[in-house]
């Protein structure tokens, strides 16, 4: 047998499940044993002391992803993959958009050709279905979802992405018949744009403005609203980036009748308030603007209690992108816009799970093994990557990070790897920071340093993430 190419000794691992201490031999990239007194490694690291998790996965960021309003992302599949390596995050899942007009396989193909020779990191794609044709749906759609790419995103609001209600009811038909995972992005588009008209005609049109024309009615009212289609067409569906308490109590209540809703929450409903907008005479505000907008303290409360009670399944971080300055980031309509006109979305890869472990964990708010299932595992089982990925087992990728806590270090974005210029998380503490990042056996993060090399990261197929499916809740008429 060949020497182990590494051994991390002493390891503290946590798991979903359990936490145990072993030795883990690594050998070609993958988790080849864990014992205790394992043989000599061509590679000795010492963890005694600190914890072992596996690697992050972060099944909700946006890279190099083409817009319509004439923005454009900072990060690309080079820069978003190396910041996700230097923040323990060794899988990223972000969206291969169809655009209204295109077909969702060319969508999927040009995603190809922007990752392509980039990533550092593994990736896998999720789909974006703005355009559900007849040949969508009845061909590409199931196509692709057999062919490894078993989850998509729909969208409620958003003019060039938005599902009319009988629309979003036949996509979710398809993915319940192919098995596929549908991501909803919930808030009613209707309300939105009334409360939008009635602020810009009364001159209010600072950033803070956004979390005015998107109050939590309008992402309860679409909350309720795709739980009643998911039950109708009997197919489990994630609601993303829940921001509060009027959705997570929709939710909750889903659950509790035993309907297959999952969610999903991310950093900027912990850290941010909508008082990071700003003030009246203050663009900066825009480097916070995200939707649904951050709410207010008692709402992250409720954010923090749903994820120790179980209400959310995963964490992401909705990493979307924009510079602030420049002309094709947050200030693409000028540095004046109205708050309408700014495109949606923070940055956020590299730090969701340093603030997740330190406020989280070491806040003594969440257990280590729920930690992981949030950042990792449930990740990995909802899209299909599990076992492969989002464990420590033998035969899983040896997707590893061992973390120094302790570490008091406070979050600057001139200490950050992606290329957006600003963190809307400037300034906050954290203890908890990756001292190495192993994707798939190899060193991508080390004592600070980035060794990460661009094209080395693989495109992995989703296997189909729902198991069979239980009787119809609501009688199918055919
Ligand atoms: O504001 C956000 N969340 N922008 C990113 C796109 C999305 O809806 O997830
Ligand atoms: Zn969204
Ligand atoms: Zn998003």
């Amino acid at each position: 047998m060949k020497p182990f190419d590494l051994v991390i000794r002493n390891a503290r691992c946590a798991t979903a499940a359990d936490v145990f201490d072993a030795d883990i031999g690594i050998r070609d990239g993958r988790i080849a044993a864990l014992g205790q007194g394992l043989a000599a490694g061509r590679e000795e690291v010492d963890a005694a002391g600190r914890w072992v998790l596996p690697g992050g996965i972060d099944g909700h960021c946006h890279l190099d992803q083409p817009m319509s309003d004439g923005s454009k992302m900072a990060d690309d599949f080079l820069t978003g993959t190396r910041s996700a390596a230097c923040g323990g995050t060794t899988t990223v899942i972000p969206f291969a958009c169809q655009l209204k007009g295109q077909s969702l396989r060319a969508a999927v193909e040009d995603y190809h050709r922007r990752a392509e020779g980039k990533a550092a990191i593994d990736y896998a794609f999720h789909m974006i279905v703005s355009d559900p044709t007849p040949q969508v749906l009845a061909e590409e759609l199931p196509a692709l979802i057999a062919e490894g790419y078993s989850s998509f995103k729909i969208y409620m609001t958003y003019d060039d992405l938005k599902l009319a209600d009988r629309q979003i009811i036949d996509v979710l038909a398809v993915a319940r018949d192919a098995g596929a995972m549908v991501m909803m992005h919930a808030e009613n588009t209707d309300c939105i744009a009334w409360l939008t008209e009635r602020l810009l005609k009364a001159g209010r049109r600072a950033p803070r403005y956004h979390a005015a024309a998107r109050p939590m009615l309008v992402e309860r009212e679409a909350t309720h609203r795709a739980i009643s289609y998911a039950e109708l067409v009997d197919v489990p569906i994630l609601i993303v980036h829940v921001s509060g308490r009027e959705a997570v109590e929709q939710i909750r209540w889903a659950q509790g009748q035993g309907l297959r809703i999952y969610a999903e929450t991310c950093p900027q409903y912990l850290f941010l308030t909508a008082e990071d907008l700003g003030s009246d005479d203050d663009f900066h505000g825009a480097k916070c603007i995200c939707s649904p907008p951050p709410r207010d303290k008692a709402n992250q409360q409720v954010i923090w209690d749903g994820l120790e009670s179980g209400v959310f399944q995963v964490f992401s971080s909705d990493h979307a992108p924009f510079r602030f300055a420049g002309p094709d980031g947050k200030q693409v309509a000028g540095a004046d816009a109205s708050f309408d006109q700014v495109p949606n979305g923070i940055p956020g890869l590299e730090t969701r799970l340093a603030l997740l472990f330190s406020h989280g964990v070491l806040g003594g708010r969440l257990d280590i093994c729920r930690f992981v299932a949030l950042t990792s595992t449930n990740v990995a089982k909802m899209y299909g990557l599990y076992p492969r990925k989002g464990s420590i087992a033998v035969g899983a990728d040896a997707d590893l990070v061992i973390w120094d806590t302790g570490v008091e270090r406070v979050i600057r974005n001139a200490d950050l790897h992606h290329a957006v210029d600003y963190t809307p998380y400037e300034g906050l503490r954290v203890d908890a920071w990756p001292a190495l990042t192993l994707a798939r056996g190899r060193a991508v993060w080390r004592d600070g340093a980035y060794l990460g090399e661009a094209g080395r990261g693989e495109f992995l197929r989703c296997a189909l993430p729902t198991p069979a499916q239980p009787k119809p809740r609501v009688e199918d008429p055919a």
